[in-house]
């Protein structure tokens, strides 16, 4: 490999072999930092917006944060959901963000006298958890999120009997797979970049891809064959489409989106659908959409992370990033298009992701088809706010950096072809203690 390095791109090659050599001291361990703990730096509103666009971002703030009941003031939570509502798995650093350090999906199981089992792969100082099955019984593609929770028990759900999908045998099948919260912060910037953009990022740097062995792919709406963003497969075209399958299936509440409950058994049913609409009712402006377009306006104004200052360490560990081919995949930043908002109007988004898919091989493989997402391939995970993130990688397997990047390389099988990421892999492994220091450190301060 480093022969072909050297012949291929000496000017990378020559600088990066000399320094991993001489910084490599045999006492010299690196540590993750760990997660920051300095103040949020994000959850607050983006800058730029107007006055009444912040009146819209505080109302979205508030139903965001609303705790769903199935029956009273707030009502819709289930027949099945994952939690009763979305702060609740958004939560760190700061409302909006990712999986909290205490998972609340322990308390709700039992909570208004539900009957539910918490399943093993939950834990209190896990990550929150929402749970895919990869085969129907019958052996035909599944790919869909089985609920954890049932509303049976609960006083505000009298006569409603159901069971909670089986996952012991799912889990003995192999047929059960997990994904953790994304943050949201920024996420009105990610929306706002033009295909274009995306495309032109795409085929840059092209003999640098190839070299490591990057391609990427977008992902693709099925309909009118735009690209899709959000999700860790990319699989979601907007955050609007996000807050509206997101109600329905974590919380089971129906919205104008998504009309139809998940689960139709009767007795189960105590609502209209849908159960979240357009408030035709109220005259004060920012009460009249519904929480769905609340949640969405709410996530599109939250402002992306704050970085931490740069010191020699984290400016080290940005250079080597790039060096070592992480940069080709985690794209630092990119631009947005032309904005109706001032807000979002061709600004830069330091997201380090190229919001493509790659086949990150059977390591990572959740064997899970979404949109053109095939089994082993992810959205290059934009690592914006990654310093103050407590669980990594899509089912939330690791609290490690050094872990989560090691994850990256898989090597290929009957199933799946090898990771895209393993030269860029192997380079980071061969890294001294010192040059792995500050890469930790810059991620850490992101
Ligand atoms: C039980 C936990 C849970 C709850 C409750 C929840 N989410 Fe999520 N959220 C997730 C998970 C898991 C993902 C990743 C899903 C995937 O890609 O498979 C996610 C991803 C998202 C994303 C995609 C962000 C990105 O950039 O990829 C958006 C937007 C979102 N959720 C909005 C919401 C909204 C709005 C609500 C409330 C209606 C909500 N979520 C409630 C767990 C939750
Ligand atoms: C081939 C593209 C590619 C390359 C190269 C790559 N990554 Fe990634 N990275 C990804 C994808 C895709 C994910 C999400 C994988 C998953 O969750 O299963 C990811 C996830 C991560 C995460 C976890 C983020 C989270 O949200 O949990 C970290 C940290 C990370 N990468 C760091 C690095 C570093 C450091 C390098 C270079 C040594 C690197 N990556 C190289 C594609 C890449």
């Amino acid at each position: 490999m480093f022969a072909k390095l050297k012949i291929s791109l000496p000017l990378l090659a020559l600088p990066l072999l000399f320094g991993a050599a001489l910084s490599l001291h045999a006492d010299f361990f690196a540590l993750d930092p760990g997660v920051r703990g300095d103040p949020a730096g994000a959850g607050g509103p983006i800058d730029g917006i107007s006055a009444n666009e912040m009146k819209f971002f505080e109302a979205g703030l508030a139903a965001f944060n609303e705790v769903q009941d199935v029956q009273g003031d707030d009502p819709g939570l289930g027949p099945r959901f994952n939690l009763d509502n979305c702060a609740g798995c958004h939560a760190q650093p700061a409302v909006g963000g990712s999986s909290p350090f205490t998972n609340p999906q322990v308390a709700v199981a039992a909570k208004a006298n539900a009957k539910n089992v918490v399943p093993p792969f939950i834990k209190i100082d896990g990550p929150v958890r929402e749970a895919r099955f990869k085969f129907k019984a019958n052996g035909t593609r599944d790919g869909g999120v089985h609920a954890l929770f049932t509303i049976t028990g609960r006083d505000d759900a009298p006569g409603c009997f159901l069971d909670q999908p089986d996952f012991a045998t799912a889990a003995a099948q192999n047929n059960l797979i997990f994904r953790i919260p994304t943050p949201t912060f920024g996420a009105g910037l990610i929306q706002a970049i033009d295909e274009d953009t995306i495309l032109a990022n795409k085929r840059s740097r092209a003999l640098r891809k190839q070299f490591f062995g990057i391609a990427g792919r977008e992902n693709r709406n099925g309909n009118d064959g735009t690209i899709t963003r959000f999700g860790w497969k990319a699989q979601n075209k907007s955050l609007l489409i996000f807050a509206g399958e997101a109600y329905n299936v974590e919380q089971g509440v129906t919205n104008e989106l998504f009309p139809q409950e998940r689960d139709e058994t009767p007795g189960c049913l105590f609502n209209g659908t849908p159960e979240d609409q357009t408030r035709f009712d109220q005259t004060e402006l920012t009460a009249v959409p519904s929480d769905t377009l609340k949640f969405a306006i709410f996530m599109r104004f939250l402002a992306p992370p704050i970085p931490t200052a740069e010191t020699p360490s984290i400016s080290n560990g940005r250079s080597l990033f790039d060096r070592i081919g992480c940069a080709l995949c985690h794209t630092p930043s990119l631009t947005t298009g032309k904005s109706s908002s001032a807000a979002f109007d061709q600004k830069p988004v330091n997201l380090y992701s190229d919001l493509l898919l790659h086949n990150m091989g059977p390591g990572l493989a959740d064997d899970i088809l979404q949109g053109n997402a095939r089994g082993d391939e992810f959205r290059t995970a934009p690592l914006w706010g990654l310093g103050q993130r407590k669980f990594f990688l899509h089912d939330g397997r690791t609290t490690e950096l050094r872990e989560a990047i090691i994850a990256h390389r898989s090597f290929g099988n009957l199933q799946f072809g090898p990771s895209e990421a393993n030269l860029a892999i192997q380079i980071f492994d061969s890294l001294g203690g010192a040059d792995t220091q500050d890469i930790f450190n810059f991620l850490r301060s992101l």
